[in-house]
């Protein structure tokens, strides 16, 4: 960095700061429509939070004050300006960034790495490491818009599990409210809402609702508590003359709680504890929180002032700061929405979590649209309401990425797409590559074609139930790395360039991902591809099917990508957790484990498992936890077990695959026993022993004899 290239303006609404920058390989400064590494030749970036569709050149939903600079060498460092004011950044083809911010503070952080997942364990150590998510939220999601009965949700579930379809959370949107107000059901159409959740609860599944925080504020006197305790409370935002602010969203005129607000906290918790107890739902979506008004800054409008109207306005989606939102002149408890604009969908999310915990005495599960650094603590985020389209598709593996390293593990896009009719095509795609978001819901917008995987052709719905599977097999080690990602600031949906950051060819990759560092994701992203260009960086990497070896000098491959499949590679010198699938993880949790063994050249392989009850609070915190290591080496593998909670009691390991393995085995041992199922696959060197009964919770040793 050199800062000295541009004068330093500090003015009262004016913070303005130059400097070079050590490369042109800049990624971060979301929320936007961007590939991972962002385009420098004179574009501006600026973030302020805003309900708007992805696309190119417009704030977006969240505000990411932050970024990272790959340098030369595999280094990078990264710079953290923690500053929660309109900020427009400037960049430049020099390379050299600018940033402008309208008010507060330079708070600036730079972090040295001198690695890029350092430097994200470094901007996480200012920021906060992520939450634990709930076991079952690593399950699939499906939501619409449009489930307009309680009878009609119910057919869905039903529907997905009797074609077999694994599902653990089934979602309403606004269709569920009263009027469209939160904290009340339809009496007509969602009159059993009680019924139904306590449903789903004995099927082994999950229910989540939307939660928008716009309260309605025109309901008849007498009749819907939510507005007027929140008024008696004092908890809404108040406009420059000190009255509530009304603005308007789904319900109609709507108020608007202050999450800066201790009270308003404590009512919001209240407002859910009353809910909760008549709909016990599993999680709450936290939705049009940026926040979003549909009339622009309230419906008396905004007073004309230097707060409406600052001397600079940054390049916004409407040209002025109150565009779709409410009046900067409007009051919180902390200072002027003004300053406190971007933090509305972070405050909402810490809000909802904690009232989460205390209600549930569980971990919460929150999904939120607006974001700041830190949701990642409380929050899941989504990417917003994308279009069914293939270049959405495509864009939406950055989007995930750079949420990666902003801190926000649980990200997902709406798989399908959101705006428009689907295709099948696209639809199955989809499902593949929403099979490794680390969010994986499906959601669609009201007028659209229905896109939930039983409406599709057969082949289309083998696509899906395949990819559901894989996905669910893989839960077990997916959970752990949200156990580093909580623990060590890890990345779970990881850039090739951070675990490759020397390989000239991973510095701009986003059409391929990792899951931790041993998991290569290669997903088809374009219409009526059967064939996919695939980058394996250098070593050994086996197809995650088969076991089908290629060794690879950091070279590109053409592989078959036909529909029914995706393409995952795994790392040799890995060991992969996996467990049987079942239609909900609350049944998959009880199935035998098995690993995939990943040999490296020299015949060895590592791996972990982290488990706990799945829901508990603070489990590693109280070491109320199990944590196995898998070593393989000299033709066995042995499992070192850390049994602290009993949560892996009478569970089993019910075989293994081991690829690469060089020469035949003549027999197999397992636990000193000699096992009878086991097969080896001479051509791709596969080992596959099946039929073990191994306690997780114990050390076992399987070893292979050539
Ligand atoms: C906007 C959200 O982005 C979308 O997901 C939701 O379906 C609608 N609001 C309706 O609640």
């Amino acid at each position: 960095m050199n800062t000295t290239v541009a004068p330093l303006l500090f003015a009262d609404q004016y913070l303005q700061l130059s400097t070079t920058l050590a490369s042109s390989l800049v990624s971060g400064l979301g929320e936007h429509y961007t590939p991972l590494v962002l385009d420098l030749n004179w574009t501006s970036l600026t973030l302020w939070n805003r309900d708007m569709a992805p696309h190119a050149d417009a704030n977006l939903y969240g505000s990411h004050p932050f970024y990272m600079v790959q340098e030369e060498d595999g280094f990078a460092h990264g710079a953290f300006l923690l500053n929660s004011n309109a900020i427009e950044v400037m960049l430049q083809p020099t390379p050299a960034l600018t940033w402008v911010s309208t008010g507060g503070i330079l708070d600036l952080y730079i972090f040295l790495g001198p690695d890029p997942q350092s430097v994200i364990r470094q901007y996480l150590q200012v920021i906060g490491y992520p939450m634990m998510p709930p076991y079952w939220s690593l399950g699939f999601h499906l939501c619409r818009w449009g489930y307009a009965t309680s009878n009609a949700t119910r057919m869905v579930a039903q529907r997905m599990h009797s074609a077999n379809f694994p599902m653990d959370v089934q979602w309403n949107d606004l269709d569920y409210a009263d009027k469209r107000r939160v904290f009340t059901f339809d009496p007509m159409r969602f009159g059993d809402l009680p019924e139904m959740v306590q449903e789903f609860h004995k099927e082994g599944m999950k229910y989540i609702l939307i939660l928008d925080p716009g309260i309605s504020s025109t309901s008849p006197p007498g009749t819907y508590p939510p507005f007027e305790d929140g008024v008696k409370r004092d908890v809404f935002l108040k406009n420059a003359t000190g009255h509530i602010l009304i603005g308007k969203v789904w319900p109609g005129p709507t108020a608007f709680p202050d999450f800066t607000n201790p009270e308003a906290r404590q009512w919001w918790e209240d407002c859910i504890r009353i809910f909760y107890s008549k709909v016990p739902v599993d999680g709450l979506w936290i939705d049009m929180n940026e926040p979003s008004s549909f009339v622009q800054g309230s419906v008396e409008g905004c007073p004309d002032n230097e707060l409406e109207k600052p001397p600079y306005t940054p390049r916004v989606v409407g040209g002025q700061l109150n565009s779709g939102t409410i009046c900067m002149s409007a009051q919180q408890k902390l200072s002027s929405h003004y300053n406190l604009h971007n933090l509305y969908g972070l405050t909402e999310a810490y809000a909802t979590h904690s009232a989460l915990m205390n209600i549930q005495g569980r971990r919460p599960f929150v999904l939120s649209r607006s974001s700041f650094p830190g949701i990642g603590r409380f929050s899941a985020v989504w990417t917003g309401d994308v279009r069914s389209d293939w270049e959405q598709l495509r864009f939406s593996i950055a989007a995930v990425l750079q949420f990666s390293l902003f801190g926000v593990p649980l990200v997902g896009a709406d798989i399908c797409g959101f705006e428009g009719n689907t295709t099948e095509e696209l639809c199955v795609r989809w499902m593949q590559l929403g099979a490794f978001y680390p969010l994986m819901r499906n959601h669609n917008d009201k007028p659209n074609a229905p896109q939930e995987p039983y409406v599709f052709g057969q082949k289309a719905q083998a696509a899906m139930r395949s990819a559901l599977n894989l996905r669910y097999s893989l839960l077990p080690f997916l959970y752990t790395l949200f156990h580093h990602a909580h623990t060590s600031a890890d990345t779970v949906a990881r850039p090739l360039f951070m675990e490759f950051p020397t390989d000239p060819n991973c510095l701009t990759l986003d059409q391929q991902f990792l899951w931790g560092s041993s998991l290569l994701i290669s997903p088809v992203l374009e219409q009526g591809a059967v064939e996919l260009s695939m980058y394996l960086p250098a070593g050994t990497w086996y197809h995650l099917h088969n076991g089908q070896p290629f060794h690879s000098n950091g070279q590109y491959f053409q592989l078959p990508a036909p529909l029914e499949t995706i393409n995952v590679h795994v790392r040799a010198g890995h060991i992969i957790p996996q467990q049987e699938p079942a239609l909900t993880t609350a049944a998959s949790r009880g199935n035998p484990f098995f690993l995939t063994v990943a040999l490296s050249t020299s015949g060895r392989a590592w791996g972990d498992l982290f488990w706990d009850d799945g829901h508990g609070l603070r489990t590693f915190e109280t070491r109320n936890y199990c944590y196995v290591t898998f070593t393989a080496g000299q033709s066995q593998i042995v499992s070192d077990p850390l049994n602290l909670s009993g949560a892996l009691a009478s569970l089993l390991l019910g075989g293994l695959r081991v690829f690469g393995v060089s020469s035949p085995p003549l027999y197999v041992v397992a636990n000193g026993e000699k096992v009878s199922d086991f097969t080896y696959q001479a051509d791709i060197k596969v080992l596959t022993v099946t039929s073990l009964a191994l306690p997780m919770s114990k050390t076992f040793t399987v070893q292979w004899f050539p």
